[in-house]
């Protein structure tokens, strides 16, 4: 069995309400998108992924897929994997297997079940693997475990996950995954890009309703975790792109003037008032190169699908030892 590192982290119930709490004290209402994945919103984002307006998930798979010799080669022989918010694993598999015989492979994510069915199914798959999950929130501060076998460590950072980072975030998530690898490490990142803003909100409001549950299913949960009385045919799920940001915006939108309590607190939502519950930011290469840069990253490679909608980033240590 895996020793897991315990981490009481964000799945914490007081830190969830303070979070709603002092959210829902802002002038723009803003919870935080962690919260969206409980189970039944990780299983929600799942079927997202599956939905045709969806086209993130897809694009970046078929790069992988279409690049599989790139990555193999970029990577090295017998490297070491480590992936920040592991997930539901699917594009893991075919990450191991583009490498040339991976020896080790630490699964990242504070979702417990996903994490254990991952690191299971990578085990069974590839048969000689070393295979460490840790049970952290990868955007906190954290050692790597300090047995993992020599070799030389890649980062995995898929599903534009970096995108929910804004930059102080995202930078500090590319320095801690450099001192994860060290410098002769590498890592691999999926970026969503900048692109017409109606292909944008598609996959952030599809018309089966999905994206819509997604978002207030964080109602329910605050219902049933905190004891809040939200009215969930009181609001709406929308999608919008903020310009400035480079990103697209979930907001829950409030259709009438009401109220809503979380224990003792209550809280005023004026009609079309929204609360902000993820913000997923969208790249260019030339603004992931900087990013990438002001972490101590360079790109060495980007790959992109034949539509332009996704890329997937080979970095290289600004200080390694032998370039690649
Ligand atoms: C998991 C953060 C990459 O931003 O595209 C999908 C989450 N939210 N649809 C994204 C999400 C609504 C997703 N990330």
């Amino acid at each position: 069995m895996h020793d897991l590192t315990a981490a009481p982290s964000h799945s914490d119930h007081n830190l969830f309400r303070s979070d709603v709490v002092d959210g829902l004290s802002c002038l723009q209402k803003t919870i935080p998108y962690r919260w969206l994945y409980d189970e039944r919103g990780s299983d929600l984002f799942e079927e997202i992924t599956r939905l045709e307006e969806y086209y993130p998930t897809r694009a970046e798979t078929a790069i992988l897929r279409a690049r599989q010799p790139e990555l193999r080669e970029f990577a090295g022989p017998g490297p070491i994997l480590i992936e920040y918010g592991a997930g539901a694993g699917v594009k893991t598999e075919l990450m191991l297997g583009s490498l040339a015989e991976p020896r080790g492979y630490v699964p990242i994510d504070v979702a417990h079940e996903y994490l254990l069915q991952t690191a299971h199914r990578m085990e069974r798959r590839f048969r000689s693997l070393w295979v460490r999950p840790v049970e952290r929130d990868f955007l906190s501060a954290f050692e790597m475990p300090t047995d993992i076998p020599a070799g030389r460590r890649v980062g995995f950072f898929s599903g534009s996950t970096i995108g929910n980072l804004d930059a102080a975030e995202a930078e500090a998530f590319l320095l801690q995954m450099l001192r994860h690898v060290g410098p002769d490490g590498a890592a691999i990142v999926g970026v969503d890009l900048v692109k017409q803003v109606e292909t944008l909100l598609r996959a952030y409001d599809d018309s089966e309703g999905v994206t819509a549950q997604f978002n207030l299913n964080l109602l329910a949960r605050i219902n049933r975790e905190l004891g809040g009385d939200f009215h969930l045919d009181r609001f709406r799920h929308v999608a919008r792109w903020n310009d400035s940001e480079r990103a697209v915006e979930m907001h829950l939108i409030s259709l009438t003037d009401q109220w809503a309590s979380i224990g003792q607190r209550r809280f005023h939502f004026g009609e079309g008032e929204t609360i902000c519950t993820e913000s997923s930011r969208k790249y260019d290469h030339e603004r992931l190169g900087a990013l990438a840069e002001r972490a101590g990253w360079r790109v060495s490679q980007a790959w992109e699908d034949d539509k332009r909608l996704f890329s997937v980033f080979a970095l290289s240590p600004r200080a390694a030892r032998s370039p690649r």
